[in-house]
């Protein structure tokens, strides 16, 4: 039988060498889907900025936001291990403005953590939270709230020097306490080697390869929801857009074509006495008469 996975969890997994699934998620009614599924987290990605919003990066979104988002995910899970992703400049600022905003997001979604970006540079910010109890997920290589930083969604970690980088990132995140790490856009090798010196830290690669010891992807990419360009670590496990637009497609033509609703979706048994509907048409004539009078 599932049961709630935690962070003792989901140590364990790596410890024994399962690997864990993560999915995106935004709101109630797929999170309920994805925990029924057995899947082990859920991340309320800020990429709900671009899924669900249409913005063209995750720089908008703010607080409130996730935190509306956030509960509806929250109330969806049973099991999944859900983790609230710090929007662009709720954590940048200060020590103080991290550990404030990170308390908020568990206290009003009911989550179980958070997820910044960035790596040696926010080992204070980690070591605040984690110290005020909030479990940390981090997340390092292509970081996508530096897009303007990074000129583009760049794969990170390419050459010596930038591999270097990354790896030095990953162990400082491990130091500062994270329990987690996301791993994006990074080569494989490097994700696999960053994975085997991360002795107390789970690594969920997103373009990351095989050898993390989790996955994560937006569930509109694995789904096909999400239009023309795939980006290349993403597999399409069902084509749900077409789906759901030839669904779109079929309901239209049958409410204009008259052929929905049938008795079916109607209230036939509860209907009034034929003899009754015809003494309320005599009674109140039509609506042009009225107002003409
Ligand atoms: O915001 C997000 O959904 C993410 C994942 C892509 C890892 O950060």
């Amino acid at each position: 039988m599932a049961k709630k996975n935690t962070v003792a969890t989901l140590l364990a997994m790596k410890a024994n060498g399962e690997k864990i699934s993560q999915l995106t998620c935004y709101d109630y009614s797929t999170a309920r889907l994805v925990d029924a599924a057995g899947v082990n987290s859920v991340l309320v990605g800020d990429s709900l900025g671009m899924t669900m919003q249409g913005y063209e990066t995750t720089l908008p979104v703010t607080m409130e936001e996730m935190i509306v988002y956030g509960r509806s995910v929250a109330r969806g899970c049973r099991d999944a291990f859900v983790i609230m992703d710090m929007p662009f400049m709720s954590y940048q600022r200060s020590v103080e403005q991290a550990v404030e905003n990170a308390g908020r997001l568990i206290k009003e979604t009911n989550a179980n953590a958070v997820k910044l970006e960035g790596g040696a540079a926010v080992t204070a910010q980690i070591r605040a939270i984690v110290d005020a109890g909030i479990p940390v997920c981090a997340h390092i290589g292509m970081t996508p709230q530096s897009v303007n930083a990074f000129g583009g969604f760049k794969v990170q970690g390419k050459g010596e020097e930038n591999a270097r980088r990354v790896l030095e990132d990953a162990l400082a995140v491990q130091r500062a306490g994270a329990f987690m790490c996301v791993l994006e856009c990074v080569p494989p090798k490097l994700a696999g080697l960053i994975t085997k010196k991360a002795e107390h830290m789970i690594t969920i690669g997103i373009g990351g390869g095989a050898d993390c010891d989790g996955q994560v992807l937006v569930y509109q990419d694995m789904l096909g929801m999400s239009g023309e360009f795939v980006p290349k670590f993403v597999r399409r496990f069902a084509e749900v857009g077409d789906i759901m637009t030839q669904a779109f497609r079929d309901y239209d033509a049958a409410v204009k074509d008259g052929t929905f609703p049938t008795a079916a979706q109607s209230y036939v048994k509860s209907d009034c006495a034929d003899e009754f509907l015809q003494t309320l048409d005599a009674e109140y004539g039509t609506e042009a008469a009225e107002c003409r009078n």
